[in-house]
């Protein structure tokens, strides 16, 4: 099937009651580990990419991978999603190329790092809502600002400097029409995120809870969502990493968000460990070694290992058969005649 929209995949994952991973890729074996997981799981999949990622990748390379999958994995509905665009230019380039569903992270300038007011986060937002709308594509926001950085991208901190307002969530998805809404808890990018298992004083699940009370029919979506696991960061650091003791979002506390509301769950970190483990482990092992696929194929294995867990955990595995596309025209139609609700 050809690429679908968030917005369908969300509004199936709701009806069905369980989320969605949203994995980050920069690369080919990246894209293979999670269609792997995904084909092998029956899971409905989100792809995302961030700026980094297309720019390290380039957009075309990354776009036919993409287009690979499809081809590779007709039965499976993905998603190719823009993670945390900038900007409407950024957003606008992205569903140019062929992305199906872009973040318009308004929460922050176009910088990337500094945190907008209230009032310019609507109307940027509003605006990519409008010109992908028209085309059939989805749109997921922010409101309250996430913890750490990624990629060059965010306000940095812990993530309890600009937690989300339940009455500005609210007011904020009425005034835009998004399809999904990323929340700030507490939760932050990178793999630095608590400093001890995470109790209700630095992950608000409680005001995650009250969101979903405020907006029981908008699809949540949380960053930072990796989990950290113990044996991913002792296989790093037994072959020669220095990664600091760090705790990340436990899996129950995702699994209550599914319940919650919660649609989407981002995941990067804990791939990223996964390869970095694998490849530590195969070089240390196996020194004389120098053919990249010698320590990629490794890597990739791990990757899809962690992400075939995450996808039963989230519970999208054996959901991959349950819908056809809805092709992006439709869409469009749909939200002009304000069929989707807001
Ligand atoms: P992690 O760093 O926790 O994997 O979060 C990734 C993310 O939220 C991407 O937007």
């Amino acid at each position: 099937m050809p690429l679908v929209s968030l917005r369908q995949v969300l509004d199936e994952a709701a009806k069905g009651k369980y989320g969605i991973g949203a994995f980050n890729v920069n690369n080919m074996e990246q894209i293979q580990a999670i269609m792997e997981a995904a084909r092998e799981t029956q899971s409905p999949v989100v792809v995302q990419a961030s700026r980094g990622a297309r720019s390290y990748s380039q957009d075309n390379y990354l776009f036919h991978l993409m287009i690979a999958a499809t081809e590779l994995n007709p039965e499976i509905p993905i998603v190719m999603h823009q993670d945390h665009g900038n900007s409407f230019e950024t957003c606008q380039s992205a569903i140019k190329l062929g992305f199906t569903s872009v973040m318009m992270d308004g929460s922050l300038k176009e910088d990337g790092k500094t945190p907008t007011t209230f009032e310019e986060n609507v109307e940027v937002t509003r605006r990519v809502v409008e010109y992908a709308h028209e085309r059939g594509i989805s749109v997921e926001g922010e409101i309250g600002v996430l913890g750490g950085v990624e990629d060059g991208h965010g306000a940095g901190g812990s993530g309890l400097e600009h937690l989300t307002d339940p009455d500005q969530a609210v007011e904020f998805a009425m005034r835009t029409g998004v399809d999904a809404l990323a929340v700030a808890i507490g939760t932050s990018h990178g793999a630095y995120k608590f400093s001890k298992k995470p109790d209700g004083s630095v992950l608000k699940m409680d005001l995650l809870i009250a969101i979903h009370h405020r907006l029981p029919n908008t699809h949540l979506v949380m960053h930072g969502s990796s989990s950290v696991p113990q044996n991913l960061q002792d296989i790093v650091n037994k072959y020669g990493g220095h990664l600091k003791q760090t705790w990340g979002v436990p899996v129950e506390e995702i699994q209550l968000g599914i319940k919650n509301g919660v649609r989407k769950i981002n995941v990067d970190t804990d791939s990223r460990l996964a390869i970095t483990g694998a490849i530590r482990k195969l070089l240390a092992e196996s020194p004389e070694k120098f053919d990249p696929r010698d320590y990629l194929k490794p890597a990739r294995e791990a990757m899809k290992k962690i992400v075939v867990q995450r996808m039963r955990e989230f519970g999208q595995a054996t959901h991959s058969g349950d819908y056809e596309a809805i092709p992006l025209s439709e869409m469009a139609k749909r939200y002009a005649s304000e069929m989707i609700a807001k």
